[in-house]
């Protein structure tokens, strides 16, 4: 069963006589990849929560907010489908009307996760991720989830995100999932239909080389050093943002002494930016 909530009025009173809950946030223009976190909740959860809110504060004045797709029935029918295989589950889907069923007109809170928010995607979107922890924590209040999927493939967002739970002491767990990946190794987007098909086989040198550097480094930290003199190499073409290694849960560049590592990418393709990444152990 699905039932579709536009108001934080409404949303607040369907959530009240409720047990526990797990919760997927996103923007919608849905694919597997989304679908694939409605379905880890499944397994926690037999009534889960979607939202479906295209959040204007974590867009640069530049970005592609207005172009952004919003294909809210094609999303529902996505969600209809996927609980075809789960009968005994529900979901609901929170779909704000408008902006001030998230930000009342005097609203006033921004929270910002300091130094986290200034590099890598902070460096190339300043106000991205106060826009983000923001929004995040407002969809946290009016649903009150114990568990939250997010997507691995946006690697800085889940660990902001973790962070801002640490730090407010918020009750709720945050599940990391899988990337959800084309037989190419392109990694699901919504972003990626704005790529015509030169550019998608182009884009596929973000996966090739993350695999590359993975087997470069095979486990070793004695390797790495080989595969930062692959990186300098790389970033000669002007299309990476960045392409770096670094510890994954502070997300530091001192990586001398650590044994979880996370290499972070964003290649371009014109204005579209492409985000990968792949976690890997050293000893
Ligand atoms: O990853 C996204 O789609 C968005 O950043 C999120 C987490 C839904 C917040 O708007």
């Amino acid at each position: 069963m699905i039932k579709l909530i536009q108001t934080s009025e409404e949303l607040l009173k369907h959530r009240k006589n409720q047990d526990k809950v797990g919760f997927v946030a996103t923007m919608g223009n849905l694919h597997e990849g989304h679908v694939s976190l409605l379905e880890a909740g499944f397994k926690d959860f037999d009534h889960m929560y979607f939202s479906i809110f295209v959040n204007p504060t974590q867009f640069g004045p530049t970005e592609d907010f207005d172009k952004y797709p919003r294909t809210i029935e094609k999303d529902l029918a996505l969600i209809e489908a996927c609980l075809k295989k789960y009968p005994h589950k529900s979901v609901t889907v929170f779909n704000p009307k408008d902006v001030y069923e998230i930000y009342p007109k005097d609203f006033k809170l921004q929270i910002s996760i300091q130094e986290m928010n200034k590099i890598l995607e902070g460096e190339h979107r300043p106000t991205h991720f106060d826009g983000v922890t923001t929004v995040v924590y407002r969809l946290f209040a009016l649903i009150n989830p114990t568990k939250s999927y997010f997507g691995l493939k946006d690697f800085q967002q889940y660990i902001v995100i973790k962070k801002m739970v640490a730090d407010m002491l918020l009750p709720v767990e945050i599940v990391g999932m899988p990337i959800i990946r084309e037989t190419t190794g392109l990694a699901l987007s919504s972003r990626n239909q704005y790529l015509n098909p030169v550019q998608k086989e182009t884009a596929l040198i973000l996966s090739k080389t993350l695999n590359h550097l993975k087997e470069l480094i095979n486990g070793k930290k004695e390797n790495l050093a080989l595969a930062q003199d692959y990186i300098r190499t790389m970033i000669k073409d002007p299309n990476w943002d960045y392409l770096t290694i670094r510890e994954t849960n502070t997300l530091t560049e001192k990586i001398e002494n650590q044994s979880s590592l996370v290499i972070l990418a964003v290649y371009r393709q014109e204005k579209t930016r492409l985000l990968d990444n792949m976690q890997l152990e050293v000893k």
